[in-house]
């Protein structure tokens, strides 16, 4: 297929059955797909959205275009769990095509309001010259988990001095208010995020002020942000594209970031005392990560392990990226941790102990204080992910340069993170088939990515480190 802009955009009801059909079968002769990862049925999959509890069950949605491995025409996916670890697919929910979403149902958030849960998003409208008008769009979604979309935008336009880049809402309700966060790029080129504020979730909403988080420029456009709690502390989690490589060192396209403060001052939503602005993953395809405050207090958090701009294998097999696991936020010794939430532990069958591993393990090693262990993940073909644990320097390396058929290659095939030199590092490594969640120290750092190995029968090596290895529920 010729992906013209055209064919991208050509609205839903003129693809014929035909064309899913025909993925569908092409996937199915696929070895790259996923076990317990959350992947599309069809076609592409990016950033999670409207990530909720709402009628006793978590529900998550993801952007899709279904009819093919590109960026074309988004609508929200809806998938439903009871535990956080086995979703169901429902398809598409909110479909695009109407005026205020004429060209894409981007991005945004949900929050339980009464007895419905209210979807906040953008509607990517453009007119016939192509020109983008951002609209921030609502729907309400009943216990039936049945859709009645608002007509009329809640706002229709970028704030005076910004772009057509003004997108991602993420509602908060606080102190019987409810407040906005919007992705904004200004008309100097520089990234933003921008409050608005409304006694109602459906407004009026009105312009209130930008979030206050740093002095420094945070690129060219915010995408994604997203601010939670943990206990009293505020944590902000974006996009910042373009961002300087001395404000935030970053190897991928696009970084996902993260910033910690003391206290959070709701007056004039300023951030106290914010951490310097650093990676959420040092692996090579996280992005668009969102996160949200349970009901049972827990922050939880999913990130889209895909990057923009970015092609990927499996697009020769009409499916494309996919997500983490359900990850628990919390702040230990003034850092971040991410970590999988306890409920994947249900994943967890029997420990292995031949060298073949199936393709959905999970691995679990210690290094000891200055040791170097290796473990490296390999294929009947030889292929091999590597994975190098320094505790003497206090580094570790992800290398996937000869881990099957190549990924942005450009932006180097080798990641790495650091943590606290002369100690002793322990690691948990999720692996499934194409996708590893890599979590050194119970979390305090990640290192997310994706391989395309050619082979088809994984084995373990391992030097200087135990291994302790796992069998995980096929549950796909
Ligand atoms: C981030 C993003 C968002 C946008 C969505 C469109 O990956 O570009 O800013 O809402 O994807 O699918």
């Amino acid at each position: 297929t010729k992906w013209t802009r055209n064919l991208r955009y050509l609205p839903y009801k003129n693809w014929s059955d035909n064309q899913i059909t025909a993925i569908k079968q092409k996937i199915s002769q696929s070895h790259w797909r996923l076990g317990y990862h959350i992947q599309p049925t069809t076609g592409l999959l990016n950033d999670p959205n409207g990530f909720s509890y709402f009628n006793n069950q978590w529900h998550l949605f993801y952007q899709s275009f279904p009819y093919g491995p590109v960026h074309g025409l988004k609508n929200w996916t809806h998938l439903t769990s009871d535990d956080l670890v086995h979703w169901q697919d429902h398809g598409p929910l909110v479909i695009p095509g109407d005026k205020q979403d004429s060209h894409g149902a981007y991005s945004g958030s949900a929050i339980p309001v009464g007895d419905d849960l209210f979807l906040m998003y953008t509607g990517n409208v453009r007119d016939s010259k192509w020109v983008r008008h951002p609209k921030q769009d609502g729907a309400w979604m009943d216990a039936n988990n049945q859709l009645k979309k608002i007509a009329t935008p809640l706002i229709g336009k970028p704030k005076d001095g910004f772009t057509e880049h003004f997108r991602d809402p993420q509602v908060i309700y606080h102190g019987k208010q409810y407040y906005c966060l919007i992705g904004a790029r200004k008309a100097d080129n520089t990234g933003h995020i921008l409050v608005y504020q409304a006694d109602k979730v459906t407004g009026p909403w009105k312009y209130k002020t930008e979030l206050k988080f740093t002095n420094q420029t945070m690129g060219y456009m915010i995408e994604c942000p997203n601010l939670v709690f943990i206990g009293s502390r505020p944590v902000l989690i974006f996009c910042p594209q373009g961002i300087d490589q001395s404000v935030l060192s970053h190897r991928n396209i696009y970084p996902n970031a993260y910033v910690i403060g003391q206290s959070f001052d709701w007056n004039n939503f300023e951030i106290i005392q914010p951490s310097s602005i650093e990676n959420l993953d040092d692996g090579f395809d996280a992005y668009a990560t969102q996160a949200f405050k349970a009901p049972d207090g827990r922050v939880l958090s999913v990130s889209w392990i895909g990057l923009p701009d970015t092609t990927y294998p499996t697009d020769s097999e009409g499916w494309a990226n996919c997500y983490s696991l359900v990850k628990e936020l919390k702040i230990e010794n003034n850092k971040l941790y991410q970590y999988p939430v306890v409920e994947n532990d249900c994943l967890g069958k029997n420990k292995i102990s031949t060298q073949g591993i199936s393709a959905q393990t999970k691995l679990s090693w210690k290094v000891s204080t200055d040791t170097v262990g290796i473990v490296c993940i390999k294929t009947e073909l030889g292929e091999k992910l590597q994975i190098v644990m320094d505790s003497t320097n206090g580094k570790i390396l992800v290398d996937r340069t000869n881990s099957g058929v190549s990924v942005s290659k450009d932006f180097g095939t080798i990641r790495s993170s650091d943590v606290v030199s002369h100690k002793d590092i322990t690691a948990d490594l999720w692996f499934d088939n194409t996708v590893f969640e890599l979590y050194i120290n119970h979390g305090e750092r990640v290192l997310t990515g994706r391989i395309f190995p050619n082979g088809r029968q994984f084995y373990v090596d391992s030097k200087n480190v135990n291994v302790c290895k796992m069998r995980l529920d096929k549950i796909y």
